[in-house]
């Protein structure tokens, strides 16, 4: 039996007040793959992308994660659903380690209520080593670089059980050696069976390491096709 899509959207459509965010979307992953989401400055991604993460709800359309018909209504709810989402600006408590970071709002307790640091630092270490997510755990976030920042997030979500990741944006804020560590980390992750959803608008970044491509401009999905099967030059015209 083939396994289904790990998200369909449906028609979505989003409002703010009068103004379309997003018209009509149709966008499906596939189980083990890395599908970009590609269309320039204010198409609608992050809108769209935000309605799986549980931050918006579509006025309209729905919304299946595996098979599935779901309403996401709030972040845990995304959570719960395996669902994690990377943002374009970092949520991470500055002040905070890299570990309590990673395991704020899901404190792992021993009995009587106590935090049980020392099993999340070594729950923390397994995923870093087995992902290759280079983190130090007693670091603070205000001494890393943002690239190590980013890592955190990453794992961030899988400490959380995310099989469904969505990098917003994740290129902008980096150095050249660390986009190729990070391309690197995603094909990682669809290696060990997650799957991902990729928004850029940089053609080779997209080539680099995506399956497929769904294209949007101006609120609307224009389109959905292979890397393969199609040049830069195709997917330019298709963005504007
Ligand atoms: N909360 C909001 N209220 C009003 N307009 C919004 C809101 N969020 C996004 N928009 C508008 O929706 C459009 C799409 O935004 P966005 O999804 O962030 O685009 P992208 O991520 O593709 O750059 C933009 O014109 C943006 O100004
Ligand atoms: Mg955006």
């Amino acid at each position: 039996m083939t396994k289904p899509n790990v998200i369909e959207m449906h028609d979505i459509t989003k409002k703010f007040g009068e103004f379309v965010a997003n018209d009509h979307i149709n966008l499906d992953v596939r189980p083990g793959e890395i599908h970009a989401l590609l269309g320039e400055n204010g198409a609608g991604k992050s809108t769209l992308m935000n309605m799986l993460a549980g931050l918006l709800q579509p006025t309209s359309g729905t919304i299946k994660v595996n098979g599935q018909a779901v309403t996401i209504d709030s972040p845990s709810k995304a959570t719960k659903l395996g669902i994690g989402m990377v943002h374009q600006h970092f949520m991470l408590v500055e002040a905070f380690t890299v570990a309590e970071n990673i395991i704020l709002g899901s404190e792992v307790t021993k009995a009587g209520g106590v935090l049980d640091m020392k099993k999340a630092v070594k729950e923390i270490t397994e995923l870093s080593q087995r992902y290759g997510l280079a983190v130090d755990p007693s670091a603070k976030i205000a001494d890393i670089s943002v690239g190590a920042q980013q890592r955190v997030e990453i794992l961030k979500t899988l400490y959380r059980g995310a099989d469904i990741l969505i990098f917003d944006e994740p290129t902008a804020v980096l150095t050249p050696s660390e986009i190729t560590e990070l391309l690197n980390i995603m094909k990682t992750l669809v290696k060990e069976g997650k799957s991902i959803i990729l928004i850029t608008h940089k053609l080779d970044e997209i080539r680099a390491v995506s399956d497929r491509v769904t294209v949007i401009r101006r609120g609307k999905s224009i389109d959905t096709v292979t890397i393969e099967g199609s040049t830069n030059a195709d997917l330019a015209e298709m963005m504007v």
